[in-house]
């Protein structure tokens, strides 16, 4: 590992930070599986006990020695610099104090999460990685085992999933599966019990469902603006609703799922 003090911005090692997007970065080709941005020291020491690997640090003078201590035994280096010259390069201020350019770890296949699992999340097609990152925090703070995201779901990778989450994106498993035929399939074959989460006056109250609940449960959750398709309708063995008073529609989504989690915890299965 070496720090390297930046006074310019022609090191071609800076280009993960060049004001890339998320996309950008999740196609990079210097990774084999793209990269991700870790901002703050809790996220990189998330990233790298999680056993991801970083390709670089950038980092204000002040958060040097706490970077240089996060990546020992990684041979990459630490770059330093003036605010102004870091802001210019990345397009913001690192308030933060660092950033770290990380490989994205291969995802598991969703058998390999479904085994030992006894309550999973399945997110389909949330498209907020606010939300995404909100529902990972309470996955990892009230204890489901697993998040299944659906090909359309925001990435829970993308910055500010991960900052939302605190970082347990990178610390709770998770995958994205296939179509709905397919991945009903795999939870039937694990022994899970799907439940939607959806508005629908035939749905089953969380309260009951919670006080009989099934060992294995796969909770679902949809997009936030037009809910859960018709296929997660159709896949689900329950649909579950929390009763809504004064008028309101609906909750948030990762309010819906921490409300769900939190009643599921509580249960005998
Ligand atoms: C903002 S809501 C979408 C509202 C959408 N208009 C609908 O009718 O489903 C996003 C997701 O949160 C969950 N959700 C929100 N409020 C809920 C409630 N009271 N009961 C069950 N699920 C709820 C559902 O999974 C829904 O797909």
């Amino acid at each position: 590992m070496t720090v390297i003090e930046i006074t310019s911005l022609d090191d071609p090692r800076l280009v993960d930070y060049a004001h890339l997007t998320d996309v950008a970065l999740k196609k990079s080709r210097g990774a084999e599986h793209g990269l991700y941005i870790a901002e703050s020291l809790l996220v990189l020491q998330r990233a790298i006990a999680a056993g991801h690997r970083p390709r670089s640090v950038l980092a204000l003078g002040t958060s040097r020695a706490d970077a240089v201590e996060a990546i020992r035994g990684f041979d990459v280096p630490v770059f330093s610099g003036p605010p102004e010259l870091l802001e210019e390069l990345t397009g913001y201020l690192l308030h933060r104090g660092l950033i770290a350019s990380m490989e994205r770890p291969p995802l598991p296949p969703p058998a390999e999460l479904l085994r030992d699992a006894r309550r999973i999340v399945i997110l389909e097609d949330v498209a907020d990685p606010t939300n995404v990152g909100a529902i990972f925090r309470s996955v990892a703070a009230i204890g489901a085992d697993a998040v299944l995201v659906t090909p359309r779901c925001s990435d829970p990778f993308y910055r500010r999933a991960i900052r939302v989450s605190m970082g347990t994106v990178l610390q709770v498993p998770w995958t994205r599966t296939g179509e709905w035929s397919s991945t009903r399939a795999l939870l039937a074959e694990h022994g899970f019990h799907v439940a939607a989460l959806a508005l629908s006056p035939e749905a089953v109250d969380l309260r009951a469902f919670a006080a009989g609940a099934p060992e294995r449960v796969a909770l679902v959750l949809g997009a936030e603006g037009y809910g859960l398709t018709a296929e997660a309708i159709a896949a689900a063995d329950t649909v579950v609703s929390i009763p809504m008073a004064h008028g309101i529609d609906s909750l948030n989504v990762a309010a819906t799922a921490a409300v769900a989690m939190w009643a599921l915890a509580g249960s005998p299965g």
